[in-house]
């Protein structure tokens, strides 16, 4: 009886452990930061932050119902304690973020898995600062790939524009980070989304990246599902 109660728990861990696999890829021409933050309680993928050069990738195993983003910092210089700055996408000057999101702008990707489907998008919603492809394989359901690769910063209006050290634009706020109104970030009398439509600002995060999410209700050209997939999560 003792065995067969392991061999049940050991058949449902192994079915159960790792809902899915995440591999983040690094196809930028330089060396990136991605970051990681989790939903409440979920646990912490990666460290929640780590280094990859050009082309290398890490695989990352979420478990069951886990829902958390990732996101891309670039331009960064850390110590060998791990403390240091970056010229986007910051999460409390740190390598390893620790349940610190980014800072805006920076291009989300999101994922909720198991709900019952897996959700996920691509975030535009704070802003951009590098480019960013969700693609599952080996799941069923739609299952499309979500791909916002066009360089943003180099179509963003003067007032949204986040300039690095040389003065290059490396990121590329929204219209609700950069005004903090109500009809650009849905909120207030906005927050219906009957009332809250696309602005001369969203189009242009739509126009360059038409399957992620421009404004706060873009919902239905920007959330896809895939049920029991892996997903490669590409930058750049
Ligand atoms: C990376 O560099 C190569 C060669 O210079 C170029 O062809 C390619 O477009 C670059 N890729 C990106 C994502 O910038
Ligand atoms: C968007 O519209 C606002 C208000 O009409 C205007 O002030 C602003 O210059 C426009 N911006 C762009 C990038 O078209």
């Amino acid at each position: 009886m003792a065995f067969l109660h392991f061999s049940l728990v050991l058949l449902l861990s192994l079915l159960c452990v790792d809902a899915a696999i995440f591999t983040l890829q690094n196809s930028c021409n330089k060396t990136i930061w991605p970051g990681i933050l989790s939903g409440g309680g979920h646990p912490l993928l990666g460290n929640g932050g780590l280094e990859l050069k050009p082309r290398e990738y890490i695989n990352l195993n979420a478990p069951t119902g886990w829902s958390g983003r990732f996101w891309a910092r670039d331009g960064c210089m850390f110590d060998d304690s791990g403390k240091g700055k970056c010229a986007t996408g910051d999460c409390g000057n740190a390598l390893q973020c620790n349940g610190a999101g980014g800072e805006p702008p920076v291009s989300l990707a999101e994922f909720t898995l198991d709900s019952p489907m897996d959700f996920y998008d691509v975030s535009l919603v704070d802003g951009y600062n590098l480019p960013v492809s969700i693609i599952p394989s080996g799941g069923f359901g739609k299952c499309s790939s979500v791909r916002c690769v066009s360089d943003l910063n180099l179509k963003c209006p003067e007032s949204l524009q986040v300039k690095g050290a040389d003065s290059e634009v490396v990121g590329c706020k929204s219209a609700c980070l950069a005004f903090q109104k109500p009809e650009y970030c849905c909120s207030g009398e906005f927050n219906d989304p009957k009332i809250c439509k696309p602005t001369n600002y969203s189009k242009i995060f739509k126009k360059a990246c038409p399957t992620s999410y421009s404004y706060p209700y873009d919902d239905a050209t920007s959330t896809f599902t895939c049920q029991e997939a892996n997903y490669l999560i590409s930058f750049c």
